[in-house]
């Protein structure tokens, strides 16, 4: 399973990048929003840091205005990917940017339906969002498990990046399901590191190695 950051902040992407798990970033325009800079030049400063896919969302909400932005977003880096939002004219322009060579994230995926449409114009991933499915009552992770089925059963090579991850819980369940990837905040990167039986054992060590000096 592939572990991309979901952040535009760059010291956690520096961070994070010094563990060396870290294989792609995600933003959106409300992550960027965030940082108080432009898209543009939060991208170029993720692709310094960042060897693998990086997303970076289209605002257009139209399938010619897509493109043009798409192009431009492709020209910052080889290894940006063209976010599109599942909507009539965002599955268009997957077909476009599938034919042109340029790699699609299509996002805020809701239902398998959705899946199927991106995965059938060639979208490079798929974002289902599990979180904020799960904050409506419904079952984000049941979700995966959909799209990871019938994606196998036809053979659609679109992978899946289960996206709107909130806690540690969620990328093991993602990953046990067959998710290609996940993409996470820095925080629950930092929770799947820790366990208390970690800390209470290395505790010990090292004062059972203080033990033994003399
Ligand atoms: C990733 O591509 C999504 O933009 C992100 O995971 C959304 O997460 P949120 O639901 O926590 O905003």
């Amino acid at each position: 399973m592939d572990f991309f950051i979901d952040t535009g902040d760059i010291e956690e992407i520096k961070a994070a990048s010094e563990w060396g798990i870290i294989d792609g970033v995600t933003t959106n325009p409300s992550i960027i929003a965030k940082t108080g800079r432009t898209q543009e030049e939060v991208i170029k400063d993720i692709c310094e840091i960042i060897d693998g896919p990086i997303s970076a969302e289209v605002i257009a909400t139209d399938k010619d205005g897509m493109i043009k932005e798409g192009k431009e977003l492709a020209k910052i880096h080889d290894n940006v990917v063209i976010k599109l939002p599942l909507t009539e004219d965002g599955i268009a322009a997957c077909k476009w940017f599938s034919e042109n060579g340029i790699k699609t994230n299509v996002t805020l995926c809701f239902s398998s339906n959705q899946a199927l449409l991106a995965a059938k114009n060639g979208a490079t991933y798929i974002s289902p969002f599990i979180g904020r499915l799960d904050d409506i009552g419904v079952d984000g992770m049941g979700l995966i498990q959909e799209i990871r089925h019938m994606y196998d059963m036809y053979g659609f090579t679109t992978q899946i990046l289960a996206a709107s991850v909130r806690h540690a819980d969620h990328v093991k369940q993602a990953s046990l399901i067959g998710a290609d990837v996940s993409t996470m905040p820095f925080k629950v990167i930092k929770q799947l590191f820790h366990h208390p039986m970690t800390d209470i054992g290395l505790a010990q060590f090292l004062a059972d190695h203080e033990k033994s000096k003399k």
